[in-house]
């Protein structure tokens, strides 16, 4: 037997507790874990005053892998700049794990093309990946208020750039698209240069610029053409939602942040739903595709993230529907209508 791999289970905020709990069905199901539970986000700020403490980013460091389900709800929104907010627990993770690369796959189920705001035929043959940076620009910049006005600094190193460049290239199968605003932002002509430099040393792969604005209205006019979407951290938050809605709902889309090296956070990219929070209604599956990716680059079980993979899509083609798709199915049905293809 090989020894467990140690698992940091971090639920979070809003539905978080019940697609964690959906997820480690799965894990009990899969075997080989050790799972630890810790508190983040808003729970933690309720019971400790911040949202990360020291000890549980230490127990995160000492893991083999962190998932989180999501943080926030708008018992902790305040726009006073001194209060501690849910997202700052995340965005603490990323940065103390030094996760700089955030990887979503955006594959829309053959299930779920009708599911789609955009038309069959637009959707079919989408398979795309955006390689967001995630621990640099105006999300980590310098920022503040003074004299009634508020700023927000976006600064990125050429390291910075490169660094998430070379993670692009290295997933590309024939073309990165790279996305700036180099029209406008200084940030951005250093990103366009850096990326342009990387690029010569992957001369297999195409390399095409699309200023961000651009992107967004590609990304639904022909959502297929794409392979790997490589942006800076702000502009990837944005498109990243856009993308995931090509696959029907925003319940659909995990991702994966991995850093140079130490383990890594996998987490569904949508987040807390207070609407919906303890009605046992949430969809799970984002949630599975996490672990799955986890599995696949956390540590080391690919053939099993494969498997989750397929058991999620034969659950779509056998008529699974949670309410974000228009159905009915409960977090429990979703979870069980997987384990049962599993
Ligand atoms: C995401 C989320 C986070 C982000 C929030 C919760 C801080 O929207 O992971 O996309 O902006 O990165
Ligand atoms: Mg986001």
């Amino acid at each position: 037997m090989p020894e467990p791999s140690r698992i940091v289970a971090l639920a979070g905020d809003g539905i978080g507790p019940e697609i964690m709990g959906a997820a480690r069905e799965l894990l009990d199901r899969l075997g080989g874990f050790e799972v630890e539970e810790h508190p983040i986000g808003g729970v933690s700020i309720d019971e400790h005053g911040t949202a990360l403490t020291a000890d549980v980013l230490a127990a995160c460091r000492g893991s083999d892998a962190v998932l989180l389900a999501a943080v926030g709800g708008p018992k902790w929104d305040s726009t006073d700049p001194d209060a501690p907010r849910p997202e700052q627990g995340l965005l603490g993770l990323r940065k103390g794990l030094e996760l700089f690369a955030n990887l979503r796959p955006v594959r829309p189920s053959a299930a779920l093309l009708d599911a789609s705001p955009l038309r069959r035929e637009r959707i079919e043959g989408t398979d795309l990946l955006v390689v967001r940076e995630l621990t640099g620009g105006i999300y980590f910049g310098d920022r503040g208020r003074r004299d009634g006005s508020a700023y927000d600094t976006c600064a990125y190193s050429a390291d910075e750039i490169e660094r998430i460049a070379e993670v692009a290239f290295r997933f590309a199968r024939r073309r990165v698209t790279s996305v700036d605003k180099a029209n406008v932002l200084e940030t951005s002509r250093l990103w366009r240069e850096t990326v342009e430099r990387v690029a010569g040393r992957h001369e297999a792969t195409e390399l095409e610029h699309l200023l961000v604005d651009n992107a967004a209205m590609q990304l639904v006019s022909r959502p297929a053409e794409f392979d790997v979407i490589l942006t800076e951290n702000l502009f990837g938050d944005i498109l990243s939602d856009e993308a995931a809605m090509l696959t029907g709902s925003i319940g659909m889309l995990p991702s994966a942040s991995v850093g140079a090296s130490g383990p890594g956070l996998f987490e569904p990219v949508h987040g807390s739903a207070p609407d919906i929070a303890g009605t046992g209604r949430a969809n799970p599956l984002a949630m599975f595709g996490s672990v799955a990716m986890m599995l696949r680059y956390g540590i080391d079980r690919a053939d099993e993230a494969a498997a989750i993979e397929s058991a999620v899509d034969r659950a779509l083609e056998g008529g699974l529907r949670t309410a974000d798709l228009g159905g009915d199915a409960t977090t429990e049905d979703a979870t069980s209508a997987v384990l049962t293809n599993l």
